[in-house]
């Protein structure tokens, strides 16, 4: 099985190209999912403040790593700030408080959630974040759903680039042009809802023919079209079984004709729920 590409971030640390999702993963029944994953293989696990599951994730990160025997360095832990966090000392704060419930050493990847943008007070977040890696809280910060004029907004006021903007994307809602202007700023994309929350084309011919060709399931030929792109998939899957198929991405390959049929499928009202982050805002 062909191994799959390790993106070098812009601070010069490295990501896996295929992520673990967490929400609405909790509790005892989180902790295991979390370890299951890491047993599978996955090496990315992503969470947040707001997904009241950063204590179950550290613990499975920790349970994992103590059972088998790898380096901490070998898991990335990613979480994210609240917008009701975004004030500059409250940041600050969260960053420790995240830290406290990881229950790690240090946030691998610190990101703003939502930018908020009507609330103002994201221009403060990123530079909290920009003193939380100054601090060694994180290790890599960046951000999420951010459009490309916020991502350019904060670049000007810092001087500094977020490692990775994380949105949504799937096959109904490709997210083309922010994808451009991460390649021109040298932010690498993070996908959430890779699947559409299960709501993506699994049966459209695109997909469909493409997962017969290839002998794997649709959700692997989606998985595998956004792996090809040069984004990053979070899948969030509490079945094992699942979980172990979500990464078995190595084997096959789609053709640019495959690709370019599976991206056709975009809509311009593709999101799931309307979550354009010019507008959408969570706290
Ligand atoms: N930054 C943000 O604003 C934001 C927003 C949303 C999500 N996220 C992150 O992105 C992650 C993933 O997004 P998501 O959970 O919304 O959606 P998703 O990963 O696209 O879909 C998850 C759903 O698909 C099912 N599923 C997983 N693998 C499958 C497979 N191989 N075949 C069929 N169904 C499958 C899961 O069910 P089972 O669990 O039963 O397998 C679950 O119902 C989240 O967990 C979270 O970490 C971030």
């Amino acid at each position: 099985m062909e191994a799959l590409p390790t993106h070098v971030l812009n601070d010069d640390h490295s990501l896996p190209s295929v992520g673990f999702g967490t929400y609405p993963l909790v509790g005892e029944q989180g902790t295991a999912a979390v370890r299951s994953a890491l047993e599978a293989g996955y090496r990315l696990v992503d969470s947040a403040v707001n997904y009241e599951n950063e204590g179950v994730v550290g613990r499975g990160v920790r349970e994992f790593l103590a059972a088998s025997g790898l380096d901490r360095s070998e898991v990335t832990v990613q979480t994210k700030l609240p917008g009701r966090h975004h004030d500059y000392e409250r940041a600050i704060a969260s960053g420790y408080e995240s830290l406290a419930r990881l229950g790690l050493d240090r946030i691998d990847v610190l990101l703003i959630h939502w930018p908020n943008p009507s609330r103002g007070l994201y221009l403060e977040a990123w530079r909290a974040l920009v003193e939380l890696r100054e601090r060694g809280v994180a290790r890599s910060i960046g951000v999420s759903n951010f459009p490309a004029r916020l991502l350019r907004e904060i670049i000007a006021d810092t001087g500094v680039t977020p490692a990775v903007n994380q949105v949504e994307m799937h096959p109904l809602f490709p997210q083309e042009e922010l994808r451009a202007a991460h390649a021109d700023l040298g932010i690498v994309t993070q996908a959430w809802s890779p699947l559409g929350k299960r709501q993506a084309p699994f049966e459209a011919p695109a997909v469909a023919d493409a997962a017969a060709r290839c002998g794997v399931s649709p959700a692997q030929v989606i998985l595998r079209w956004h792996v090809q792109l040069g984004s990053v998939p979070l899948p969030k899957s509490a079945t094992p079984e699942r979980q172990v198929a979500n990464l078995a991405l190595g084997s096959f390959s789609l053709d640019e004709e495959e690709m370019r049929a599976i991206s056709a499928l975009a809509r311009p009202d593709g999101r799931l729920f309307g979550g354009d982050p010019e507008t959408h805002e969570e706290m």
